[in-house]
């Protein structure tokens, strides 16, 4: 699960235990209610969740898409814009998680404060009685007991505010609901969102068929683009699973909106402007660039993942654009002088797997320097022992989060007869490496 990520962890109560109680008491701190006037308003409070690692990244795509007060924090970025930024942020960012407008924040004591601060937004302007509804609260310090029941008294407040208007009650659905609304509490501040995404954003609509350990779609995109993959480099991914790095590599060289072929939450808004939609919709289409021959390949020992990954390039439009061959990475050879490789091995959970890896990782760095001269490797992996294993110098060490998963991205450029790292594996943290951890 990735975690929410709206405030400092050490206000975790869950890391702290039940010593952690509030240090004040009193009348919780002032709520307040953004006056928007609907989604017209030009400066919507918008805050996007995303991998945490890929803050930096996500805040260039928003900046690139013209959003104003672009704010990191760890695991998500703040931002303002009018409805056709939260568009244009649900259609072409490829990292973040979901795209949440602030209808309301302020403090809490207790859960019938967040009752009165869900009751103070006027929900029947945002959507019509007919939509179905669901109520999620994340939090991190809260020193509430059930985050459940804080989902609860906010969907008894947003139920009421109907009534209030005479317009009967919405129905809670919460499988596949029209309208998601999420609760965000730390130890003394609750802010409520409506989801303008929907389902989430790495729900591109090509994955149907995953295999053990898929990557999400907007983690791989994130981890392309901190690599410096831009689509003119050639790239392969030699374990490839079920193609996730290799369709989202394509978006990137053909210029495809990730959102282009989903549904949003937004479309279900009272205010929604299909026409703006549907010209930003077109617009985005125009960009796009024909799907040809690309120099993206992909590999996989397993014979079991092959048929996966053709069936996800096929549904994503790329069947005869991507090769796909049934190979150990150890087999797989360059296509071009220079290039990108871009995996993630497996991270080895049981005892056996760990073994198999600790062996795997110096033939690597031999098959590496024996084929790869003038490549960069990407290697993404949670197993932090690759770095020595591999023997070779690591450049960059990029710390990310596969949900809650501490990783790496580590990049390893292979400069004909330079790469080996001849100090014994023990130095492998010391001055050999560049790359300690990058920010
Ligand atoms: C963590 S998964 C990759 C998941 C992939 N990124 C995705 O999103 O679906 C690791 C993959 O490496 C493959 N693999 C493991 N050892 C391999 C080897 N020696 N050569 C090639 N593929 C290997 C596995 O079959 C598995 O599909």
């Amino acid at each position: 699960m990735e975690r929410d990520p709206r405030a400092p962890r050490q206000h975790d109560s869950r890391q702290h235990g039940d010593s952690a109680k509030p240090a004040w008491s009193g009348k919780p701190a002032e709520q307040s209610v953004y006056a928007l006037s609907g989604l017209r308003h030009n400066q919507l409070a918008l805050f996007s969740p995303c991998p945490r690692g890929l803050e930096m990244t996500l805040v260039a795509e928003l900046n690139a898409l013209g959003a104003s007060n672009v704010s990191k924090v760890d695991g998500g970025v703040a931002f303002n814009g009018d409805a056709d930024i939260m568009m244009k942020a649900n259609l072409y960012s490829r990292t973040a998680s979901r795209v949440l407008l602030k209808l309301a924040e302020g403090g809490y004591q207790q859960e019938s404060d967040i009752y009165q601060l869900a009751m103070q937004i006027d929900w029947p302007r945002w959507f019509d009685v007919s939509r179905s509804i669901k109520v999620k609260t994340d939090a991190i310090g809260a020193q509430l007991r059930s985050l459940d029941f804080v989902s609860l008294k906010v969907k008894d407040a947003v139920c009421d505010r109907f009534r209030q208007a005479n317009a009967g009650r919405p129905n809670v659905d919460t499988r596949e609901p029209d309208m998601r609304i999420h609760t965000f509490l730390t130890r003394d501040h609750a802010t409520i969102y409506l989801d303008t995404s929907g389902e989430p954003l790495f729900k591109r609509g090509w994955r149907e068929e995953t295999g053990e350990a898929p990557l999400r779609e907007n983690l791989a995109a994130g981890i392309l683009l901190i690599a410096g993959y831009d689509g003119s480099q050639p790239l392969l991914d030699p374990m490839c699973g079920s193609g996730t790095f290799l369709v989202e590599a394509a978006d990137i060289a053909l210029k495809r909106a990730p959102g282009r072929n989903r549904r949003f939450g937004f479309q279900r808004l009272r205010e929604f402007d299909a026409l703006s939609w549907e010209a930003l919709l077109s617009e985005a289409r125009a960009a796009e660039l024909p799907v040809r021959d690309l120099a993206i390949k992909g590999s996989d020992r397993a014979l079991n993942m092959l048929p996966i990954a053709r069936a996800n390039l096929q549904r994503a439009g790329l069947a005869d654009a991507i090769e796909l061959q049934a190979q150990d990475i150890l087999e797989a050879r360059p296509f071009a002088d220079s290039g990108f490789i871009v995996t993630n091995p497996p991270y080895g959970v049981r005892m056996d797997e760990q073994d198999a890896l600790a062996e795997l990782y110096p033939q690597l760095g031999d098959w590496l320097k024996a084929y790869f001269a003038g490549w960069t490797a990407h290697f993404f992996s949670g197993d932090l022992r690759l770095s020595d294993m591999i023997h070779l110098s690591v450049k960059r060490r990029t710390p990310l989060f596969n949900g809650s998963l501490p990783c790496r991205l580590f990049a390893i450029p292979m400069v004909a007869g330079s790469a080996r790292r001849e100090k014994p594996a023990a130095d492998a943290d010391n001055a050999a490496d560049e790359g300690k951890d990058a920010e």
